[in-house]
């Protein structure tokens, strides 16, 4: 079985959450975790055994105080020969114990990463398009990685926290039970003092405390995010009123927390290292009646109760901060499993073959979530021919030319292309068919020659020159030092918006599919690079069934068939000469649009200039 496979089977999201499911997780390599804690808890016998040799070394030399000869070499060679063991143990095994963990950690990492990268391949296209692109990499990376620490290290630690105060209360009541009696009297009065946090009204209190720290970083993110906008419009002092009354209201809750549980956390804190404050009266109590020897027994023997008793509070402490680091952990689980569990984009087995290029909305409405933003949208594109889509912003036509490239599902009704519902072709066959360029442009951190290429792996350099050619970008990307090979983005040269859309452009001419949407491909361009690349365009484009959403109504005017896109509904269809003639929106957009247009005539020809 390899290792994804093991994934799909163990690792994929079953409802469980919480503690459980990081538990179940790991269990999915639990051969080397149960090792690796078998391992921890001997080191741990280790790690406690040169305590007690030592202390047993000093008895018998103490005993022998007297008597030199007495001493008991063979027993004192012994002795000494057990610590190094026991530190040697320790080391060894510690070192043992965390490769295995470290092993499983790894492994577990991999397999939940191929998981989700292989989900995120099932899943619609649009769920990247959406703003959830900042967290799917926060989940992909913190998330998961949050994971190693549970595996890797949390486990093992409470492994130890655990075994730890065991052994060594177990070895204290094998010295001596009477004073092994006074090192744990305070321990569960510790536990109890704590209650206070663990109440219903403590546990509130902290997940109010995690809402206000969720809502503070928030208002950071968007503080930073936002201050160009804020700067631009003056409103520093009230963008920080906003940020400054988050961070005032988790300091004060912060605060009352702290209040409310300081009594009981001191109360705990101080019970736990209080083991002295019990065992010297009992010490006290057994040396009056004791004499000579026994007394030098009980001194030894005291001081390896004080040590040993005062090192118990350490790992019940860490117990404590581990089990709120793992609360934390399991919250990083849950984003996982809500991309584990999203909804998919389902695959036919094998695709039906489009016979044509056409293109057919079938009464289609459509939902993000819960607003419905296409409502029964009908219309066809010829084989061949050009549809322009035009409209008030936010009408719905990104959406239209996004649900032809299959970006995510109809929510009714069905999209046809040359005769077959886009949902039986195939995302691979449909890509492509359909080319598309997108509204909000999207550049790899790769090279321009790179970045164009995508659009067809097999092009040569010369076909990336002639696309960039096409979409009126060649000329600039010449004038560059370092040509098609500049990287793009960080570390490299940034374009501005519309040296971004060309680049996409050329892409997508490259890519020479037979179907082209574009989405505003030239809102960026000025007019007349606007009017240069839509030349250019009209030859490439030539033959292709294209849906072309324009926000500049002149560029469209000799095209097929014009839809007017309105609150999600065709208002108007027909061709630009129709629409002038019906007395609709489309006329008064028209209107608006040539008043505008001369506007900017009178300012090219320096009027208003
Ligand atoms: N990814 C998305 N998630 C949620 N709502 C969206 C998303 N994309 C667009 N919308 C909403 O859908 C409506 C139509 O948007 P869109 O198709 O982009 O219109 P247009 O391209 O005509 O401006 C708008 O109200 C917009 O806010
Ligand atoms: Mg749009």
């Amino acid at each position: 079985m390899s290792e994804v496979s093991l994934y799909e089977t163990q690792l994929v999201q079953n409802g469980k959450t919480g503690i459980p499911r990081l538990l179940e997780i790991a269990g999915t390599k639990s051969a080397y975790l149960v090792f690796a804690s078998i391992l921890a808890a001997i080191a741990v016998v280790a790690q406690v055994t040169p305590f007690a040799t030592v202390y047993l070394l000093v008895r018998e030399l103490l005993l022998n105080l007297g008597n030199v000869a007495q001493i008991d070499i063979a027993y004192v060679w012994r002795l000494g020969w057990i610590t190094l063991g026991g530190i040697a143990v320790f080391g060894v095994l510690t070192y043992t114990g965390n490769m295995l963990s470290h092993i499983a950690a790894f492994s577990i990492l991999f397999e939940i990463r191929s998981g989700l990268a292989a989900k995120l391949g099932r899943m619609p296209m649009g769920y990247f398009t959406e703003r959830t692109n900042g967290s799917i990499k926060k989940v992909l990376h913190d998330d998961v990685e949050r994971i190693e620490l549970f595996v890797a290290h949390h486990i093992l630690d409470i492994v130890q926290c655990v075994v730890l105060p065991i052994v060594s209360v177990g070895a204290l009541f094998f010295f001596d039970w009477r004073l092994a009696v006074g090192v744990i009297i305070p321990l569960p009065l510790a536990f109890l003092a704590q209650y206070s946090m663990f109440s219903p009204r403590g546990l509130e209190l902290y997940e109010e405390w995690q809402k206000r720290l969720a809502a503070m970083n928030g208002t950071i993110v968007e503080y930073v995010r936002g201050m160009p906008v804020v700067k631009v419009f003056n409103q520093t002092v009230r963008a920080f009123k906003r940020f400054a009354a988050d961070v005032y209201a988790y300091r004060d809750l912060t605060l009352h927390w702290v209040k409310v549980s300081a009594t009981s956390f001191t109360g705990f804190l101080t019970l736990l290292s209080a083991g002295p404050l019990f065992v010297l009266p009992i010490a006290l109590f057994l040396m009056r009646n004791a004499g000579g020897v026994g007394y030098v027994d009980l001194v030894t023997t005291v001081f390896l109760f004080l040590y040993i008793g005062m090192g118990i509070a350490t790992p019940l402490y860490k117990l404590m901060t581990l089990v709120a680091h793992i609360v934390q952990i399991t919250t990083g689980l849950t984003k996982i499993d809500e991309v584990l569990t999203a909804p998919e984009l389902p695959e036919p087995e094998d695709g039906e073959e489009p016979h044509a290029t056409n293109i057919e909305f079938r009464n289609v409405s459509f939902a993000y979530g819960e607003q419905t933003v296409l409502d029964g949208v009908s219309f066809t594109v010829p084989a061949g021919s050009v549809t322009a889509l035009v409209g008030p912003s936010g009408g719905g036509k990104t959406t239209i030319a996004n649900l032809v490239g299959r970006l995510w599902d109809v929510g009714s009704g069905q999209i046809m292309v040359g005769g077959a519902d886009v949902r039986h072709i195939g995302s691979e066959r449909l890509n492509r068919l359909v080319s598309t360029v997108f509204q909000d442009v999207f550049l790899f951190f790769d090279t321009i020659e790179e970045n164009i290429r995508m659009g067809n792996g097999d092009a040569t350099f010369d076909d990336v020159v002639a696309a960039a050619k096409v979409a009126q970008i060649h000329d600039f990307i010449d004038s560059l030092p370092e040509g098609y090979a500049t990287k793009i983005g960080e570390g490299g040269t940034y374009l501005s918006g519309g040296e971004q859309q060309r680049v996409s452009l050329a892409r997508a001419i490259l890519k020479d599919a037979p179907i082209v949407v574009l989405d505003e491909a030239t809102a960026y361009a000025d007019p007349e690079n606007e009017a240069r690349i839509q030349r250019a365009l009209q030859t490439v484009l030539d033959g292709k069934t294209v849906i072309i959403i324009a926000h500049r109504l002149y560029t469209i005017t000799d095209v097929d068939q014009i839809l007017v896109i309105d609150r999600g509904r065709i208002v108007e269809a027909g061709t630009h000469r129709d629409l002038l003639a019906t007395d609709g929106l489309y006329r008064r957009m028209w209107d608006v649009h040539t008043k505008a247009r001369n506007w900017n005539l009178d300012m090219d020809e320096g009027v208003v200039r």
